[in-house]
């Protein structure tokens, strides 16, 4: 595989090398362009799931289709050719590839010897000339090379319920733009599917305010309730093979590389290590992390290296049973079971890539090699009960079970009190959590540590940023919170992994790394602030940037709160409001940024300046924005001095757009932020472009 810091392009040989290594056959660039000598002809229906292409660098670049046999025509070749135009009148590459059974007829193509910050259309085609749709893709700046990159990121796709809007407005917005400003890639943050499948006539109620789309049919499966979940190879291929039918995300492949990392749901809900927890406590499902992780490397051009042989046409996958693992280690080395250890290795996605003199992407699993989650434990559910708080999550608990036996600097108490109920801390003996994991913590914090380019962009699939209530000023008549001050909206990502998220941060500060910026997706919502290992009343010192980005589709919490939270619920305006005549007002926004006596002024009021003159300026220091209601894009444009990310929130897609443009914009908002020096801050201006904030002062 190349690495990070070469500055000269491999060979052929090499190259050849370092395809084989990521099963991809190898297209490399002759010295001179020519026309293309192949008839085409574009048959899309021979290629249902369109073309893609994934994890440039600044000489080379991932091709990928999908052909499977046509009228008993197995083992077709297909011949990709690589052209510097779209009549393909300039090809500087061509292969020939053979889509086989055993890849579920995907074939990848290493697209080698490039030009560097270069736009290169691609296609493929069989002997008969019949063809794909024409692919555009684009390679990296050279190392050495000072342009602004800019590149889009995107989570949590849900075509189950919703729809790919966001796309469309995606490509549309692109096209508006100089070939300068344009995307260099897209960065998919995962959830590329929800493997919790309904069919349209198990679940005739609504979801929330959405209808059931028939969008996958498991070969297999297996029903929990009211939903499908895979369990085998063809179950994730299936998967694949629905989502990628949509024209949203068909068209968005085709046009950009995509750089992708996956979150929870392309493997499962609860899933971690090669275990799950499909709601009768964890279990084994070593089998179903296996198949999971074949279907993503045949569907997924991504720069990751196969495990085994060397054979294009065979993802060796590791052969295990469902062994159910006794012991959890939440230090986050895995569970030593040899089914769960063999399953994880099978294949790593935790990569880096790099554009130009600017940014560094430094992807991270954050899934594989977790812990699971400690206030999962029963122990902590009756004592810690926040039922009658919005079952807000109380901070110092958090802390004290994520930290183990390091609370306090190794000084855990025997004892977690909340209200007049007591805990007995089951942690005081045990390891941190972690996410990471050990192995892969150390490489990350040495990819920081070398990290050669301005910004250190961190993709991160899971949030950071606190998102927390001041329970503590609730009034009295509104009840009195049983903790010492802060309830906690999310525990099962960054936010309750704080411990080693503090290490993290103070690495980057010890180590005086400038530039780090961690996009996240998972949350369901927009968020942009920046990162501090600790809140007031702690020692507030903020060293990183960090933007949410919002769900392509899935529901978020307003949307959540408008459908169950009523107007009866004595705590509701903390969440959302209902004035009479208008539209409910998304207040968990202003509740995040301004504290509950602000919120719970403007519910009495409806004046935002009264509110805001009540807002409390520790709870949320570090959030520049916040939108738990929002879908959309986000858009980073990284320069030498300056990073900038746009947030593109569209109207909750629960019907297709047919417009040109996908649809209307709700709002675009913008934040800047300029390259900080080793002991500064870095700090977020704030800028709206288009339409009105929701509620997010
Ligand atoms: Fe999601």
């Amino acid at each position: 595989m190349a690495e990070k810091t070469r500055s000269a392009s491999l060979n052929r040989r090499e190259f050849a090398v370092a395809a084989a290594a990521m099963g991809a056959s190898l297209a490399f660039s002759a010295p001179a362009a020519r026309a293309s000598k192949r008839s085409w002809k574009e048959r899309r229906d021979l290629y249902p799931q369109g073309v893609a292409s994934g994890d440039p660098t600044f000489d080379s670049v991932i091709l990928w289709t999908r052909c499977p046999p046509a009228s008993g025509n197995t083992a077709a070749k297909l011949a990709v050719e690589v052209s510097q135009d779209e009549s393909f009148q300039n090809v500087v590459a061509t292969a020939l590839v053979v889509p086989a059974a055993e890849n579920d007829w995907t074939v990848r193509v290493l697209a080698a010897g490039l030009k560097p910050a270069t736009t290169y259309w691609y296609r493929f085609s069989d002997a008969r000339g019949m063809g794909s749709r024409i692919g555009r893709t684009r390679t990296a700046p050279a190392d050495d090379d000072d342009r602004p990159v800019n590149f889009a990121f995107v989570s949590c796709q849900d075509e189950n319920t919703g729809y790919n809007n966001a796309y469309r407005r995606m490509l549309y917005d692109d096209r508006q733009k100089p070939e300068a400003d344009q995307l260099d890639f897209v960065l998919h943050l995962g959830d590329f599917f929800y493997e919790l499948v309904w069919y349209p006539e198990d679940r005739t109620k609504p979801y929330y305010s959405r209808k059931i789309r028939d969008i996958v049919r498991y070969p297999t499966g297996r029903k929990i309730a009211d939903y499908h979940i895979p369990v085998d190879l063809p179950d994730y291929r299936a998967a694949f093979k629905g989502y990628l039918a949509d024209p949203e995300l068909a068209d968005a492949r085709a046009n950009w590389p995509f750089v992708c990392m996956w979150d929870n749901h392309e493997f499962s809900w609860r899933g971690f290590q090669g275990l799950t927890d499909d709601g009768k406590g964890v279990v084994g499902a070593q089998t179903r992390r296996v198949a999971a992780a074949q279907a993503w490397f045949e569907y997924q051009p991504a720069r990751v290296r196969k495990v085994g042989n060397q054979d294009l046409n065979r993802f060796d996958a590791p052969n295990v049973v469902d062994a159910d693992v006794a012991k959890f280690d939440y230090q986050g080395r895995i569970a030593e079971e040899p089914n769960n250890i063999a399953a994880i290795n099978g294949l790593k996605l935790f990569r880096h890539l790099r554009w130009g003199k600017n940014v560094e992407l430094i992807l991270t699993d954050n899934r594989s090699f977790r812990g699971y989650l400690v206030a999962n434990d029963d122990r902590a559910s009756e004592p810690l009960d926040t039922s009658a708080f919005l079952d807000l999550f109380p901070q110092e608990a958090a802390e004290i079970l994520d930290a183990g036996k390091a609370y306090n600097d190794g000084h855990p108490p025997d004892i977690i009190t909340f209200g007049s109920k007591q805990l007995a801390n089951y942690r005081k003996d045990k390891e941190p959590q972690s996410i990471l994991g050990q192995e892969q913590k150390a490489w990350f914090l040495e990819q920081l540590r070398g990290a050669k380019a301005t910004w250190k962009i961190w993709g991160n699939s899971q949030g950071s940023l606190d998102g927390r209530f001041d329970m503590k000023n609730l009034p009295p008549e509104l009840g009195k919170w049983p903790g010492r001050d802060y309830g906690m909206l999310w525990i099962d990502d960054w936010q309750g992994y704080r411990y080693e998220r503090g290490e993290i941060l103070d690495f980057v500060k010890a180590n005086g790394i400038t530039g780090v910026t961690s996009v996240c997706g998972d949350r369901h919502c927009f968020m942009a602030g920046v990162l501090s290992k600790a809140l007031p009343p702690q020692d507030y010192e903020p060293v990183a940037l960090e933007f949410v980005g919002s769900s392509i589709s899935s529901p978020g919490a307003v949307e959540v709160y408008e459908t169950n939270v009523h107007d009866t619920e004595k705590l509701h305006a903390l969440l959302v409001r209902r004035p009479p005549g208008k539209l409910p007002e998304p207040m968990v926004n202003f509740t995040m940024l301004h504290g509950v006596a602000a919120s719970l002024t403007y519910d009495k009021t409806g004046d935002v300046k009264q509110a805001l003159a009540r807002s409390n300026p520790e709870v949320a220091p570090h959030l520049t924005f916040a939108d738990l209601g929002g879908h959309g894009y986000s858009a980073v444009r990284a320069s030498s001095d300056t990073l900038e990310t746009e947030f593109v929130c569209i109207p909750r897609p629960i019907e297709r757009s047919t417009a040109d443009d996908g649809g209307p914009v709700m709002y675009r908002v913008r934040f800047r932020a300029k390259i900080w020096q080793p002991g500064q801050a870095p700090t977020l201006e704030r800028e709206v472009i288009e339409g009105a904030l929701p509620f997010s002062t």
